[in-house]
């Protein structure tokens, strides 16, 4: 049984992003979402993974707002204005490996932890945005060292808390989930706009996937259609 109750409530992080933007705008339409509030750096609730401290006050201030039967986390980086990807292992250097943990693995970690508290422990679902690429026994071509470690790293914090999870909070599935290629300012440099799929339409599947998630997915890494990812 699908644990996304009728109506719910829905937090968005990253609600400044392509994806995050898309999310708001679908469920703001949705006549089964009561109230959908989006997050970001520069919103009220700021949230900055470059600041730690934001998140748990970030959510501390949403406790009264709450609870949300659905969160989902869209904050990630493959990027910046300095460097791009890893291209060889020559390419590796401390400062992007750092950053990219720091937004791609311990921000997220951390939001998991502060805010699994604002879920309903009767019935919700907690998503966090990684990627296919992330997966270990995907990988085929190589490259992207930092953002691949990243993100399979992060992967094994949602796998970890979802075990805890099922011990302590068994209504809460917590869902690692793959959005495709979609056209945004993170896939930009690399054919984003030519290859990469509309984000109102990324959003609508990713949606239709959580809606349908019960206990039993919890700890998966899912795609947009539904599919189970190999971690
Ligand atoms: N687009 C794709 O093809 C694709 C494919 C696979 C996975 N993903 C994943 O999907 C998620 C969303 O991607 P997107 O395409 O929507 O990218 P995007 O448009 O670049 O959005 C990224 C979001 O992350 C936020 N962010 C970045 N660094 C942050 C930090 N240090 N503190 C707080 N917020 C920070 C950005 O905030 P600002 O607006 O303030 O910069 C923005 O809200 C990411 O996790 C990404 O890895 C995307």
């Amino acid at each position: 049984m699908s644990l996304l109750p009728n109506p719910f409530n829905a937090l968005i992080i990253g609600a400044s992003g392509t994806i995050g933007s898309n999310f708001v705008k679908l469920l703001e339409s949705n006549p089964s979402c009561s109230k959908v509030i989006g997050i970001h750096r520069n919103s009220a609730h700021a949230i900055d993974y470059h600041h730690p401290q934001t998140i748990e006050a970030s959510a501390n201030s949403l406790t009264e707002l709450g609870p949300f039967q659905l969160i989902i986390n869209t904050i990630g980086m493959l990027h910046s204005e300095e460097w791009m990807p890893e291209k060889k292992l020559g390419d590796l250097n401390s400062t992007q490996l750092a950053e990219m943990f720091n937004t791609n693995t311990i921000g997220p970690a951390l939001t998991i932890k502060h805010f699994s508290k604002l879920l309903d422990p009767k019935h919700s679902v907690m998503a966090t945005l990684s990627a296919k690429v992330g997966s270990i026994e995907d990988n085929r071509l190589g490259g992207w060292y930092s953002y691949r470690a990243s993100k399979a790293a992060l992967n094994m914090i949602i796998k970890t808390a979802s075990i805890e999870f099922a011990r302590t909070k068994p209504n809460i599935a917590l869902i690692a989930l793959h959005p495709g290629t979609v056209n945004s300012g993170l896939s930009q440099p690399f054919r984003g706009q030519q290859i990469g799929r509309d984000p109102l339409e990324a959003v609508t599947d990713m949606f239709n996937v959580l809606a349908n998630v019960n206990k039993e997915d919890t700890g998966s890494f899912l795609t947009y259609s539904g599919e189970k990812l190999p971690w």
